[in-house]
């Protein structure tokens, strides 16, 4: 990894992880398990890709402040849930996560299903507590990560990827699902940092949203294309579960080359968005071009 990216990343990192050890609660009390549970699987190595789209994108705009990190908070708060109920038994039946064993294994399924559960209001939580800003701000940043993580977005993305478990799906399918079970929560973070940035234009959002929409999808189609040619140790979760589980995938439908293709025309897709923001996306650039070269 360029040394650029890897403190970029760090700083972002560094930034968000600060804040959610502020609003997670301590591993105490007779709630310890469930407590412990949040925490293990939001301190447990994640990449804060969300949070670092988030950041970049209010960097694009104006720079980021107390609001960009408590935003970026709250959607690696959701993405951390989306994953605990991901690995269960009665989803994608997972074991291993960021190279633990996943939540349900470490605490049992039904405290697993209690963090996520609690993960998910505590990120609504945090979008309450934002500092100086307008409410009907609030107001749309609690609409849209609603939407992006639920019925437009995220969950519902889950649904239509479980439905279609052992079943082939077309192209224009296989789209639909991933732009909603992975590219809505990336969408969200780069719309929703944007926002806390302060004076986004109408002309600015809708660019930033193209890009998003490629880099989300291309985003899904190298953790599929991962899912095939890495190796378990270096993903720090199961290769080749996809496979054993019957999924609907770009590399699946494709074939590793074609979906490479695809994912190579997304990026460039995407950093074509980002021309009117001149030097300011430098950031998001760079993580777009991580999000397609990353190995894990
Ligand atoms: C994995 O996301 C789940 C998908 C949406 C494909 P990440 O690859 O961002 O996972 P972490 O947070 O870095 O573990
Ligand atoms: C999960 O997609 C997307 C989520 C909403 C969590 P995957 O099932 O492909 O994610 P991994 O490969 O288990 O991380
Ligand atoms: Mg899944
Ligand atoms: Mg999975
Ligand atoms: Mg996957």
């Amino acid at each position: 990894m360029p040394n650029g990216l890897k403190h970029l990343l760090a700083g972002y990192s560094q930034q968000v992880d600060a804040q959610l050890e502020q609003v997670v609660p301590e591993a105490t009390g007779p709630a310890e398990a469930l407590f412990g549970a949040m925490r293990y699987s939001v301190f447990n190595g994640g990449k804060r890709l969300r949070p670092a789209l988030c950041f970049a994108a209010a960097e694009a705009i104006a720079g980021s402040n107390i609001n960009t990190c408590k935003v970026a908070a709250a959607l690696e708060m959701i993405h951390a849930y989306s994953l605990i109920h991901d690995d269960l038994p009665a989803m994608d039946d997972d074991d291993l996560r960021r190279g633990k064993p996943t939540c349900h294994i470490k605490f049992g399924e039904a405290t697993a299903i209690l963090a996520g559960d609690a993960l998910q209001s505590l990120a609504f939580q945090q979008l309450t507590e934002l500092s100086d800003m307008p409410s009907n701000k609030v107001v749309e940043l609690v609409s849209m990560l609603s939407m992006y993580a639920g019925c437009g977005g995220m969950v519902t993305g889950q649904a239509i990827d479980l439905a279609a478990t052992g079943h082939t799906l077309d192209i224009g399918q296989l789209k639909t699902m991933h732009g909603h079970k992975t590219g809505a929560l990336i969408e969200a973070s780069v719309l929703m940092g944007a926002i806390t940035a302060g004076a986004a234009t109408e002309q600015q959002l809708s660019a930033l949203r193209d890009f998003a929409r490629a880099i989300g999808l291309a985003f899904q189609i190298q953790d599929d294309i991962l899912d095939v040619e890495s190796s378990t140790e270096q993903l720090g979760k199961q290769q080749g579960s996809d496979v054993a589980n019957g999924k609907s995938t770009y590399t699946s439908l494709l074939g590793l080359e074609q979906a490479r293709e695809q994912a190579t025309k997304l990026y460039q897709e995407s950093l074509a968005s980002l021309d009117i923001f001149a030097e300011r996306a430098e950031p998001l650039r760079q993580l777009a071009s991580f999000i397609v070269n990353r190995a894990y």
